[in-house]
């Protein structure tokens, strides 16, 4: 395993459209177990989607685990994920590896129903809320090749600098 090079903002491979996914084989294994590795060793590090790393397919790997008091579903890789249900509005604040100088708050639905496939084909079906499926649309995004600036409530009012450290 290796981690990959993270693409940011404004590198134009963000924007493309990814592509399905048609064959579930080892290659495709390596490159999720490579993903996941590069997702892991990120700050905060609870998403990442293969386009951020150049590759443009429809992959998506989240895990919210490691957040305090929320529900989630653990380790989930989404193969070709599809939301076919969105519920409820909520904004809240979002990072991206991306985007690594920058935070924003975005208008997510709370709650989300979603069809994937694991990365060996087999059918997958979710229903997420809160964080997890604020983490999952966020990814999702990417494949669409969307970035969370792309969905800000205000770019004057609604876009904050990361304090990476403070003067004295
Ligand atoms: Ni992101």
């Amino acid at each position: 395993m290796a981690a990959l090079e993270i693409l940011t903002y404004p590198d134009a491979r963000l924007e493309r459209i990814a592509q399905p996914v048609e064959r579930f084989d080892d290659a495709l294994r390596a490159f999720i177990a490579d993903l996941e590795e590069t997702m892991r060793a990120g700050p905060g590090g609870v998403g990442i989607a293969a386009p951020q790393t150049g590759r443009a397919e429809r992959i998506v790997i989240v895990d919210v685990s490691s957040k305090p008091r929320i529900k989630h579903h653990g380790r989930l890789v989404l193969v070709n994920p599809e939301i076919t249900h969105w519920e409820g509005f909520v904004v809240g604040r979002e990072g991206c590896m991306s985007v690594p100088d920058y935070t924003g708050n975005v208008i997510r639905a709370e709650r989300i129903t979603l069809e994937a496939f694991d990365e060996f084909g087999s059918e997958l079906h979710y229903e997420f809320e809160g964080y997890e499926a604020r983490a999952v649309q966020h990814e999702i995004d990417h494949l669409d090749g969307l970035l969370f600036l792309d969905r800000l409530v205000s770019r004057r009012n609604d876009l904050f600098r990361r304090k990476v450290y403070q003067k004295a």
